[in-house]
């Protein structure tokens, strides 16, 4: 199985990527476009299945792609995510004395708090994977009740006056609203501005925004900012469209397991990519100094005026990770996007330094890179922690910790 939820197929003419098979399974496909050099196939239909394939519950998995691991049971799909992270750790350091642990999400429908939908013409759907064709889905079941409400609306409301093309975020705020971000591509009609108009007095829509190219300033109507529950830490604001965990319930234990590993009392700790401080205010409550980072200045405001309220103490400054601000640190944490932390981590200034590094990470194929740059500076795995954030796709979320050795 593929990092990116296709399987690799083993032809007699090469390896073929394809959706829609599993790692053991005999299946027939035909061969389609190569992409960036890769060999692409498509399912024609599966000779021989494994114990965990399932009919997948939803009934557009096949056109959308958005959930290439539907087709597989809870427990195969935790076997192949967990086989990602075990991967990207073979061979380090300490990986072989370190037990992989696994975060299951508490719900493996009906989970994610956001989604990015696009318009083309009529056409509001996903885009399909590696494709910028759009799925009209009928009804997305991985997200909570109120976006799939919300997605219903939408098509009601604004289906017929949205033109050219864009995309819409739709995002949960305050556990039972929803807010809803639309970026078109070009000049909308002013019946589109009336219907964000009505679509922002229903109850379930918490606030609209429509911005259109050329247009500096957004449109928005009701409220604009999300709120986000994080278990313990309490509820996080931020303006919309900033970052926020896909999964509730994954994300709260999370931060547990972040905040537990990174054992922050009394030292100094530096947080790279801390948004609108997801980990931030855990570790400000424990740690004896605290410099968090973040690119995003909107997100950093959020993070500053977070700590306030919830009464933490930290240094939010604007920058970027891969340059951290000077200083002695004993603690690192980091939750760099896709990308991960490669510049950083070859930042000659900054290692060894901290006894301690928290890695979180969102693609195990960057974080396998880093964890190979960071061992050869001498620290060893000695945490290994898979979340399932994603159920039913093929990502993960992973935390790795690292000490000195
Ligand atoms: C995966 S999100 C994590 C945010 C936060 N830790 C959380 O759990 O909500 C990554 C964050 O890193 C920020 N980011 C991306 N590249 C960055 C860089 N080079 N320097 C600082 N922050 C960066 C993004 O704006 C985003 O807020």
């Amino acid at each position: 199985m593929g990092r990116g939820g296709d399987a690799v197929v083993e032809t007699p003419r090469g390896l073929v990527l394809m959706p829609g098979a599993l790692p053991g399974e005999l299946v027939e496909l035909v061969r389609t476009k190569s992409k960036r050099g890769a060999a692409r196939g498509r399912l024609i239909r599966v000779l021989e299945s494994v114990a965990g394939r399932r009919e997948p519950p939803c009934a557009d998995a096949s056109r959308c792609g958005g959930c290439p691991l539907m087709i597989a049971s809870p427990q195969l799909q935790r076997e192949i995510k967990q086989s990602f992270l075990a991967d990207a750790c073979r061979g380090l350091p300490g990986a072989d004395e370190t037990e992989l642990e696994w975060v299951d999400s508490p719900v493996t429908l009906g989970y994610r708090r956001r989604a990015r939908l696009a318009w083309h013409r009529d056409t509001v759907g996903y885009r399909q994977l590696h494709s910028k064709r759009i799925t009209p889905v009928g009804e997305c079941i991985v997200l909570v009740q109120p976006l799939r409400q919300a997605w219903d609306e939408l098509l009601a409301h604004l289906g017929s006056s949205l033109r050219g093309a864009g995309q819409i975020q739709l995002q949960l705020t305050d556990s039972t609203r929803v807010l809803v971000d639309l970026h078109a591509e070009g000049d909308q009609p002013p019946e589109l501005f009336a219907a964000c108009e009505t679509l922002c007095t229903l109850p379930l829509i918490a606030g609209v925004t429509l911005r259109t190219r050329g247009e500096g300033q957004a449109a928005s109507w009701g409220e604009t900012r999300v709120a986000i529950r994080t278990g313990a830490t309490g509820v996080l604001e931020g303006p919309g469209g900033v970052f926020s965990q896909a999964n509730d319930g994954v994300n709260e234990r999370l931060i547990e397991a972040v905040v537990r590993l990174a054992e922050p009392d009394g030292l100094r700790v530096l947080e790279l990519h801390c948004g609108i401080g997801n980990f931030t205010v855990g570790l400000a409550a424990r740690a004896s100094s605290l410099v968090a980072v973040e690119r995003d200045p909107l997100a950093v405001e959020a993070c500053q005026r977070n700590l306030k309220r919830l009464g933490r103490k930290a240094r939010v400054t604007v920058g970027d990770a891969n340059h951290p601000p000077k200083g002695r640190y004993d603690v690192v944490v980091l939750d760099p996007p896709r990308q991960g932390a490669k510049a950083l981590f070859e930042a000659a200034a900054v290692w060894p330094g901290p006894r301690r590094v928290v890695y979180v990470s969102c693609d195990t194929a960057t974080l396998a890179r880093d964890l190979r740059l960071a061992t050869a500076k001498g620290y060893h795995i000695d945490r290994l922690i898979g979340f399932d954030m994603f159920p039913q796709t093929a990502h993960l979320e992973s935390l790795v910790r690292l000490v000195r050795d």
